[in-house]
């Protein structure tokens, strides 16, 4: 609304093309948080490409996700009894229940444009908690770009992949886990086939990469919690939430 509004006033002294590129759209609006229809309006439950596990130790349920205050909050409850998993070819045990959802609308960033994702997150950093906000790509793999991520070990991760070696990342300590940071991802296309990613958090720029190829490469939004796999074993035996309100989606 505020770019609208700025590109009409800007009109008289802009050529259309220059007023044209002042508009964003916006693809989810911050009320996606406001109510559970808002939430299932925008976003599917567990994983976006279908499957209610991947390489962690939870199983995701809508029963584990929940909205209040304009919030969504996942929860990741300890359980037993739970058949385990594969992927990548291993087993791995599940030993929780949480929640995952995933956006129902594609993202790509087209030549000549970009997005821009930006929310408040609250996570855990404690040993077996795996929280993400993340982009993954539709079609094969990469693109993935891990706009925040927390590996259970005090610090929060940005990372963009070229392949599953070849990759850019930073890590960063993570202060006050128990507060909500503001984290903003922009993508933008550079040269027609790459994208540059940068990443903010609380308004302070944390790092630039280039994600080779990422140009019109349809991307999945996904926020989960996952437990235990990357971000170490045992996890916690109570309760761990994380929390994300404020989302918004739009193009650059
Ligand atoms: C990924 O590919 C892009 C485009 O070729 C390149 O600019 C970037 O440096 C690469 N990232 C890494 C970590 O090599
Ligand atoms: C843990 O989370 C589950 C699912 O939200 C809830 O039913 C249960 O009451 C919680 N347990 C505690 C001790 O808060």
């Amino acid at each position: 609304m505020l770019s609208l509004s700025v590109a009409v006033l800007l009109l008289p002294v802009l050529t259309s093309s220059a007023a044209l590129s002042q508009r964003t759209t916006t693809l989810i609006p911050k009320t996606c948080f406001d109510s559970t229809s808002a939430l299932e309006q925008y976003f599917t439950y567990n994983y976006p490409w279908g499957g209610n596990t991947h390489n962690g130790g939870a199983r995701m349920d809508s029963a584990h996700v929940s909205i209040s205050s304009s919030t969504l909050t996942l929860t990741a409850q300890k359980v037993s009894g739970q058949p385990s998993t594969t992927h990548g070819g291993k087993t791995i045990p599940i030993n929780y229940l949480s929640g995952a959802v995933g956006a129902k609308q594609h993202f790509t960033v087209p030549k000549g444009g970009g997005l821009s994702f930006s929310a408040s997150l609250k996570a855990t950093t404690t040993k077996g908690t795996w929280p993400a906000f993340w982009l993954t790509a539709v079609n094969g793999w990469p693109p993935e770009v891990d706009m925040a991520e927390w590996k259970g070990s005090g610090k929060i991760s940005f990372n963009t992949f070229n392949t599953s070696s070849v990759l850019s990342w930073k890590d960063v300590t993570y202060s006050s886990p128990e507060s909500f940071h503001e984290i903003r991802c922009e993508l933008r296309d550079v040269n027609g086939k790459d994208v540059q990613v940068k990443f903010w958090m609380d308004g302070a720029l944390q790092a630039t990469h280039v994600g080779g190829g990422y140009t019109g490469q349809p991307l999945y939004l996904v926020i989960n919690l996952q437990m235990e796999g990357s971000s170490g074993s045992p996890g916690p035996s109570g309760n761990t939430t994380y929390s994300i309100k404020n989302l918004e989606v739009t193009t650059l």
